[in-house]
């Protein structure tokens, strides 16, 4: 009989790391997809299906937006009913979400095999969300996938070593099967009058950089002080500068744009002089694609991306990103720190090898 997984998925990096794992998936198994609908704005959902050429989710369970108790409970009771259903083989989660999280522990409070996508990562702070939930879903999984030797150390550190794989990064596998598609179809840089290598790319939306309103004007004025910024504005983001009485002044002040597609993000991201982010995808593309990248926060998860160079991290501090604006030039060299796109047919391979045992 052939092996179920069913994977869960409802936010936007969500989506971008379940594409390249789907098609190995289907390769060699049956695969359900559940949408917690954690992310419900075309831009933020349905662009990336349509886009990344995801199969159609089985399940939409709509919970949309709330606070993590709320939003979080909700999934719980949606995911479990799903589960309980389709009876999958085992199920996968991916990253860091609110949604992986949810999908994890329900998986494993109902004894199945849970698999997650992106493990082993952690900031070492636990003021983020991601960070709860990143640990959490690690310590409920049993196969753990993960992009690093770094991640594969740090659950080494938390006792986790049954299950573990170094799988390489999906996000290599996803840029691979998309740039060429991307580069072809894509036409924002002739819609926002953009010459390669004379505008920065810049995205935030960690609640550190969005929710408080003192280092949120203070990003957006040291944004408005650097040349040619184009600024896809993340909802939560969108929110917040509408909140503080900022949005009139990021609009005039910077090219700020609705969410970009995962193709024209990448024509943005590969043709930008620098990228400045919180994001912990867009620091990773930014390596693979070989920009360099200013990180708007205290810490990564990417600590390689920082070794080798290629990112720098300035936290929200005015002077310490324009510094980097000024002066940050990473060398040449680079190693493969992220695997060389193979990583979803890995992650396949060992589901279908695991149901064997
Ligand atoms: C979530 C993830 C974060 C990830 C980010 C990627 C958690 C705890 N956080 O953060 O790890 O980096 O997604 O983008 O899971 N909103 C909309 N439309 C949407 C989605 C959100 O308007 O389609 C607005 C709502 O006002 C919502 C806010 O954005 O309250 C925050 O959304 P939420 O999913 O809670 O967290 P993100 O900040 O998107
Ligand atoms: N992304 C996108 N359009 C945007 C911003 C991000 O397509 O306007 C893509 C980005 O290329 C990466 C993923 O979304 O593949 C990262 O998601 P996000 O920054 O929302 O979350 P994080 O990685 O920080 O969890």
């Amino acid at each position: 009989m052939t092996m179920k997984v069913a994977s869960i998925v409802g936010a936007r990096p969500n989506f971008v790391k379940l594409a390249p794992v789907s098609e190995a998936l289907r390769k060699r198994c049956d695969e359900v997809i559940i949408h917690t609908g954690q992310h419900y704005d075309y831009e933020m959902d349905t662009l990336f299906f349509d886009e990344l050429q995801i199969p159609k989710p089985a399940y939409h369970l709509e919970v949309g937006s709330g606070s993590h108790g709320a939003q979080t409970g909700e999934m719980l009771i949606g995911i479990e009913a799903a589960l309980l259903r389709e009876q999958p083989d085992a199920v996968l989660v991916f990253g860091d979400t609110n949604t992986t999280f949810a999908g994890a522990l329900a998986a494993a409070k109902m004894q199945m095999t849970v698999g997650h996508v992106e493990a082993g990562l952690r900031s070492f702070n636990r003021a983020m969300p991601e960070e709860i939930n990143r640990v959490l879903t690690d310590h409920c999984s049993d196969l753990l996938f993960c992009p690093t030797e770094t991640a594969v150390g740090n659950l080494a550190a938390e006792g986790i070593t049954t299950g573990v794989s170094l799988t390489g990064d999906v996000t290599v596998d996803a840029l691979r099967t998309h740039t060429q598609m991307a580069e072809t179809s894509s036409h924002v840089l002739d819609d926002l009058a953009l010459t390669r290598r004379e505008y920065c790319l810049a995205t935030i939306h960690r609640p550190s950089n969005t929710d408080v309103e003192r280092n949120l004007k203070s990003i957006i004025e040291t944004f408005a002080g650097i040349a040619n910024v184009v600024f896809p504005c993340h909802p939560r983001t969108e929110r917040f500068l509408r909140k503080y009485g900022l949005w009139e002044y990021a609009m005039s002040h910077l090219n700020v744009i609705r969410p970009a597609g995962y193709f024209d993000m990448i024509v943005l991201e590969k043709n930008a002089r620098l990228i400045l982010t919180d994001s912990g995808g867009v620091q990773k593309e930014a390596y693979i694609l070989k920009v360099p990248c200013i990180t708007l926060r205290g810490e990564t998860e990417w600590v390689e991306t920082v070794e080798d160079g290629w990112n720098i991290l300035v936290g929200n501090d005015r002077d310490k990103i324009m510094d980097a604006v000024a002066h940050f030039s990473p060398p040449r060299a680079q190693r493969h720190v992220f695997g060389r796109g193979d990583a979803s047919i890995r992650i396949a391979a060992t589901l279908v090898e695991h149901a064997l045992t």
